[in-house]
């Protein structure tokens, strides 16, 4: 199952050091090559045991080590592979690659290859913002370096903004698209099948909320941020479904590989993913308003005072239900729903699957801290019953489901 392209991956330091195992781990299963180069601030978060494990290869880790030397120098190291890949890009290696250093093994590859360059960026908000980081990001940008993230969202160190590393499918979905870019087929002979195993199908998902305005600056929303619903169209990208993503409105940049459509409010989504059929299947990770004002204001509205206010709500359409009871030949054949519980979460997640009318449900128990968060536990329920999921990334939760799903449509 290899596709006989290789990968060459730098690891910095920081803590989303262990996010690339998991690319390690989805580059493999695609039959990508891995070997791998851990810098020395890499080695504090993630061990050349684990990595090595992984990738099936000796991990090299000094630039002074005379065996590699002699078996392989540096220099036929950098230029080995078909792209080199450094994540997490810390600032410190970001700035030493824009200003040319090559003081250890991985910056001197840095310096040496004559392969493209893709970067993860993963650091504090603050240091993400730093002029120097930003005069940095450009120079390597201008120098042809792609980049991938970073994402937006709640940080080790406890603060919020951008500067979290893109998580491994995203990274995965990026490295792919530079690989393709440089004419290198993966669905030559003996190509990842497990990986290219959605190819030629069209999967559309709805993710994030929406927004229903109740006048020119207000709106009624929900605490959902789209990670899962972004997580499973990078995970059917990967493994090469042609996937439209039907976004409400996040913080998250469109994942790469993946055609994000923006939304606002429910009906904007419904018609937009009416639009975007047919296709293979549909996932609707999206946590959609049950209700909008009825008489949404034109105008802002004035506090009138000490009286109350209530707003006349009416119900959205189901986008769920209306593409799962289109006619044969305009239904997908597989229609995905999540089930957003906080009790009895199987039996309203069975219900709602047979409501619904569509094949599978992901129920998943929003009691603690699901919304917004990075983990998620879930339950999927088919005709054939319930299958459990140990509590996991959100991310490992996708490339779980786009699995079934392949498995389902091929
Ligand atoms: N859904 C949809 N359109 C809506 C409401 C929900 O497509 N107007 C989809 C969601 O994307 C999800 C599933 O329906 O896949 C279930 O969403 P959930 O909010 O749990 O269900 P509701 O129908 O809103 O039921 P309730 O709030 O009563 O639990």
């Amino acid at each position: 199952m290899r596709s006989g392209k290789s990968v060459l991956l730098i690891i910095g330091g920081g803590v989303a050091a262990y996010k690339a195992l998991l690319l390690i781990r989805l580059l493999k299963t695609a039959g990508i090559g891995v070997r791998v180069v851990l810098t020395r601030a890499g080695a504090e978060f993630v061990t050349p045991l684990s990595i090595g494990a992984l990738s099936g290869e000796k991990v090299f880790t000094d630039l002074f080590d005379l065996t590699d030397e002699a078996e392989m120098g540096h220099i036929q190291l950098s230029r080995a592979a078909d792209l080199v890949v450094v994540a997490p890009a810390t600032a410190d290696l970001m700035a030493k690659m824009s200003a040319g250093l090559a003081g250890d093994l991985a910056t001197t590859l840095l310096l040496a290859t004559d392969k493209d360059v893709l970067i993860a960026p993963a650091m504090n908000v603050r240091m993400w913002e730093h002029a120097a980081t930003q005069a940095n990001l450009a120079t390597l940008r201008a120098r042809g370096v792609a980049v991938v993230g970073p994402d937006e969202g709640d940080m080790a160190c406890g603060e919020y903004g951008p500067g979290r590393m893109a998580e491994p499918e995203a990274i995965f979905a990026a490295i792919q698209e530079k690989l393709e870019e440089s004419r290198i087929d993966l669905r030559g002979p003996g190509a990842g099948a497990e990986a290219a195993d959605l190819r030629g199908k069209r999967i559309v998902v709805t993710s994030g909320p929406t927004h229903e305005p109740i006048d020119p600056v207000r709106y009624i929303a929900n605490r959902s941020s789209g990670k899962q619903g972004q997580a499973v169209a990078s995970a059917l990208a990967a493994r090469g479904a042609e996937v439209v993503l039907i976004s409400g409105p996040v913080r998250l940049d469109a994942p790469p590989g993946v055609e994000r459509r923006d939304v606002e409010t429910a009906r904007d989504m419904l018609e937009t993913t009416l639009a975007a059929l047919p296709a293979d299947a549909l996932v609707c990770a999206a946590a959609v308003a049950d209700y909008r004002v009825a008489d949404a204001a034109d105008q802002k509205l004035k506090k009138a005072d000490g009286a109350g206010r209530s707003l006349n709500l009416i119900e959205n359409p189901d986008i769920l239900a209306t593409v799962s009871a289109l006619p044969e030949g305009e239904r997908p054949r597989l229609v995905v729903g999540f089930a957003a519980e906080t009790q009895d979460v199987i039996a309203y997640a069975s219900a709602k699957r047979e409501r619904k009318r569509c094949d599978w449900i992901v129920a998943n128990d929003v009691s603690q801290g699901v919304f917004g968060g990075d983990e998620n536990r879930v339950t999927v329920i088919d005709a054939d019953g319930a299958e459990d999921w140990p509590r996991m990334g959100k991310d490992a939760v996708a490339v779980k489901l786009a699995e079934r799903i392949a498995r389902a449509l091929t």
